[in-house]
């Protein structure tokens, strides 16, 4: 897969220009030895279905994309094959393209989820789970935590808007038992007091002025906190969790071991360990 000279990869969505991807995925080929580049593609919506009709050309240089925000399930039907899980999902983020130029779509971000929290020691088996937000991160979250075989004991979710919750359980309740989820429809109904895990999915941190959603006495000492914000590594609700002495972890884990996934994918091989690390290493220092 990577062998080819001259091969593209790349990330689609709006916007991508803050993307650490690149970063990652160019060590990567540096340390791989490949004549591989990884680029951004800031796709305007009606610029998507055309870029995906070029990619099917023989001549198109491109051998693998990433797909991000907003068009993880648009992309789906553009694809020639998806996965069993990326189908289960509805939303694809790697796309791998043949020599034949058939386009096959994955999901990473769920086992990247996964992944992390083996990484971290966190077990969510017979456990419960309060989670904020219900936006394209939440989706593979949710469904990742739906479809193990050690489920938590109950998920619930608030979101600001709650109809966008009941669509996304309705939509995900077609492919999956969505039975343990409950959406609440205020922050105090979510039981962080009872929780033993809180994910923090919402954009809610990104901002130099945001404040927590969650009021500090709600995070007690047996909690894992979660915030699938990377930049900043802090968030306030990450400072209230550390400064109340509980264990916590930002997204950057599962950012890393999608992007592992993804190229594991193109690769088709096993990504070694001393490659892995050059990927980690570049992803904290693309965040300095
Ligand atoms: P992503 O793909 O990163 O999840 P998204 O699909 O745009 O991005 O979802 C953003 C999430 O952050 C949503 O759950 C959104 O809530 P709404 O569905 O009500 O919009 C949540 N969010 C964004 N700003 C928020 C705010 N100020 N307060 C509460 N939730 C917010």
């Amino acid at each position: 897969m990577l062998n080819k000279s001259q091969a593209i990869y790349g990330i689609i969505g709006n916007p991508v220009a803050h993307s650490l991807s690149p970063v990652m995925q160019n060590t990567a080929f540096k340390a791989l030895g490949v004549d591989a580049v990884y680029k951004l593609f800031p796709l305007e919506e009606e610029e998507v279905k055309p870029f995906f009709e070029e990619l099917k050309l023989s001549d198109s240089p491109i051998f693998g994309l990433n797909v991000t925000v907003p068009y993880k399930e648009k992309v789906v039907e553009y694809v020639d094959a998806v996965t069993p899980l990326a189908e289960k999902l509805m939303a694809i983020n790697t796309i791998v393209i043949s020599q034949d130029r058939k386009l096959t779509g994955y999901n990473t971000d769920a086992p990247g989820f996964l992944t992390h929290l083996t990484e971290l020691k966190v077990s969510v088996a017979g456990r419960r789970v309060a989670i904020l937000g219900a936006g394209g991160s939440a989706r593979a979250i949710i469904a990742t935590l739906c479809m193990i075989p050690d489920r938590p004991q109950s998920i619930k979710i608030y979101n600001r808007t709650i109809s966008r919750v009941e669509e996304l359980l309705a939509d995900l309740g077609q492919r999956m038992d969505v039975s343990i989820v409950e959406p609440v429809r205020a922050i105090d109904d979510l039981d962080i007091e009872l929780s033993d895990l809180l994910i923090n999915t919402t954009s809610v941190g990104m901002g130099k002025d945001d404040v927590s959603l969650v009021e500090p006495e709600l995070i007690h000492s047996n909690l894992f906190v979660y915030d699938l914000i990377y930049n900043p590594t802090e968030t306030p609700l990450i400072k209230i969790a550390k400064s109340r002495g509980v264990r916590t972890a930002n997204g950057l884990g599962m950012l890393y071991y999608q992007g592992l996934l993804s190229l594991q994918h193109w690769a088709n091989m096993e990504i070694d360990e001393s490659i892995r690390k050059k990927m980690r290493d570049s992803l904290e220092r693309g965040l300095t």
